[in-house]
């Protein structure tokens, strides 16, 4: 019996021990590496002076990397088998831009103080520096994610929101990730920046239903606008 209680009570205190040790703070690495953040702002805007697709394409990439087994960065990882999580059929439209941007900036890192900052913290650094460069709100980053190792393709499917999604469906995938609907709808904001491409939506364009090839929720001016940026038979992969 004392045994079992033992037991119990070493669970107890691995557990919270556990919760510690992945605690986020903002002062992570006031030791490690304390001008981190400064380090990667000055890559994101570098980079950002050089291509304003920056913005939208870093967003993105932090969005897809902590939908998928949290934000780990595994979305960095390449594969020569081409079966890493970036070479999903979800993510292979994400801009080369953003994952330029991650990859300067933890080069800039590595320079300053090597072997030190997770690249999941310059992501989630660089997504804020990128909001606030969009003319966004600043906001203090909590740090100390670790890096996956873990980075497959396959594990992508189903973890991301698609465009043909229910509201439902939406609230499901944003509650997998402990985000509720508000939370859902303040992120969609990011949506302020970017563009698509035209595949993503061309059949609420020209073959919503055999009565009306227009998807009759689109605002007719909205909708002419896109079928001139959209041609019918255009390179679907056009943005
Ligand atoms: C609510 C569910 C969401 C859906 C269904 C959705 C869907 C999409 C789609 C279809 C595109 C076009 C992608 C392409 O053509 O390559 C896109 C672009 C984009 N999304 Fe979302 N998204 C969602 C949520 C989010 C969230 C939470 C963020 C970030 C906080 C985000 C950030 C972006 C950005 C920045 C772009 C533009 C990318 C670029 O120009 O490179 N999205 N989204």
């Amino acid at each position: 019996m004392e045994a079992r209680r033992g037991l119990f009570l070493l669970m107890i205190f691995m557990m919270i021990k556990g919760k510690e040790e992945a605690q986020l703070m903002e002062n992570f690495y006031s030791s490690s590496s304390p001008g981190v953040e400064a380090v990667v702002k000055q890559a994101v805007s570098t980079k950002f002076s050089q291509k304003f697709t920056t913005i939208p394409a870093t967003l993105l990439l932090f969005f897809h990397d902590s939908f998928v087994m949290g934000c780990d960065a595994s979305i960095m990882v390449s594969s020569p088998n081409g079966d890493a999580g970036k070479d999903a059929p979800d993510n292979l439209s994400l801009a080369g831009d953003g994952f330029d941007t991650i990859v300067k900036a933890k080069e800039a890192v590595e320079a300053q103080c090597p072997n030190a900052v997770s690249c999941a913290d310059i992501m989630a650094i660089a997504a804020r520096d990128v909001a606030v460069l969009a003319g966004g709100p600043s906001f203090s980053v909590e740090l100390g994610r670790r890096d996956g190792l873990i980075s497959q393709s396959s594990l992508v499917a189903g973890n991301l929101p698609e465009t043909n999604f229910t509201l439902a469906l939406l609230d499901t995938i944003f509650a997998k990730n402990n985000l509720s609907q508000i939370d859902m709808i303040a992120l969609s904001g990011a949506h302020t920046v970017g563009f698509s491409h035209c595949n993503r939506f061309a059949d609420r364009l020209y073959s919503f239903s055999p009565s009306s090839p227009v998807d009759p929720s689109l605002d007719p001016n909205y909708a002419k606008q896109l079928m001139n940026a959209c041609p019918q038979n255009v390179d679907p992969r056009l943005p």
